[in-house]
């Protein structure tokens, strides 16, 4: 089975076995057929890069259903299916006025992979909003509940991301939302759109559009150009090593967090000089170079091979170990 119709990449890879499920019996009756096949769910594979085919199953997460499960004074609980497509539930939250998703607009992928690298954009991560999920433990054939302390959420991280790597299937995940909306426009860009679009009173709609905005200009469709969003993390540093960066690059771009600084790897990156880079069909994107493209008939592994001369580069330029953010196989 081709994996390209199913992965935002678009590389030629394929699978030996793909099956979809809709609910837990399907998942279970899977399961039970799987063998000791190995195992791979895949939601709407946009943060995976395949370099090789893979001799195992691919499950497709297809749970889907979204409700209002439960609501107090300040906050709405909506509780999704892992299997439906984060924008859809996105706009869902925006038209019913729950308000807390949407600076997380636009992003692809699936409902049940959100929490996995707890999903984050312009001010807001999956951790801010997050209620519980349920997730079934593959070997041990059980469903267990997750509430925020379980997943262990950090930048672009969970629990789910190392210790249970490969060991659950997300089957849905309950959100808690704001009936009165706290705005986020602390990201300049917002702000920015905002005005160009002549918003006079803020609201859930406008921020969602205004985010939409900005990542449409600034991010390539997969179904245009294949890529899987960042490509690589954006690396943190301690204060002395970013002093010492800054020092000798006073325009590097970077970001308060925690006890250090986050760099924005964008910039690393560019200032390599790989922006806009192409080798075949493999490159980095043109407007936005944490973003790593396929043109059409680029392999994962030309695409790997890019992404680690790009590590080596700001390695040696800047003594920064770049991270791969992206899923591969
Ligand atoms: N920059 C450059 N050159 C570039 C790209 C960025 O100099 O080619 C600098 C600019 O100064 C820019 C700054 O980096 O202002 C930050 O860039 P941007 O706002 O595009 O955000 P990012 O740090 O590159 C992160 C997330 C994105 C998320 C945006 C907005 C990660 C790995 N990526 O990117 O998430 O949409 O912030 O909040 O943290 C994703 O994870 O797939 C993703 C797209």
């Amino acid at each position: 089975v081709s994996v390209k119709p199913i992965t935002t990449f678009g590389v030629a890879a394929s699978a030996r076995y793909y099956a979809p499920f809709a609910n837990l019996d399907e998942l279970k009756a899977l399961l039970d057929h799987q063998g000791d096949a190995p195992l791979m769910v895949l939601g709407g594979g946009s943060n995976v890069l395949f370099t090789r085919d893979f001799e195992g199953l691919v499950l497709h997460n297809g749970i889907t259903g979204i409700e209002t499960i439960a609501e107090d004074t300040e906050y709405v609980y909506v509780r999704a299916g892992g299997g439906e497509n984060w924008h859809g539930f996105v706009l869902h939250c925006v038209a019913n006025g729950f308000a807390g998703v949407e600076n997380l607009s636009l992003i692809p992928g699936s409902v049940g992979a959100s929490p996995m690298q707890n999903i984050g954009a312009y001010g807001v991560e999956i951790k801010d909003v997050f209620h519980e999920l349920e997730a079934f433990h593959i070997r041990e054939r059980r469903l267990d509940t997750f509430t925020l302390e379980d997943c262990r959420f950090g930048y672009r991280e969970s629990v789910f991301k190392n210790v249970y790597k490969g060991q659950y299937v997300i089957t849905s995940v309950t959100y808690r939302l704001r009936k009165t909306p706290r705005f986020h426009t602390e990201y300049g860009a917002i702000r920015e759109e905002l005005a160009r679009m002549g918003v006079q009173e803020l609201s859930i709609g406008a921020i969602s559009q205004a985010v939409i905005n900005i990542r449409s200009s600034k991010l390539p469709d997969w179904r245009e150009v294949g890529n899987a969003g960042s490509f690589f993390k954006n690396p943190q540093v301690p204060m002395e090593h970013y002093a010492t960066l800054k020092a000798a690059h006073p325009s590097i771009v970077a970001f308060p967090q925690d006890a250090g600084m986050k760099l924005a790897a964008g910039w690393l990156i560019e200032q390599c000089g790989w922006k806009g880079f192409r080798r075949g069909d493999a490159g980095c994107y043109p407007k936005q170079a944490l973003v790593l493209v396929n043109y059409g008939g680029a392999t994962g592994g030309e695409i790997f091979a890019l992404s680690s001369e790009i590590i080596a580069s700001v390695e040696e330029k800047f003594g920064v170990t770049l991270e791969r953010e992206v899923n591969v196989v």
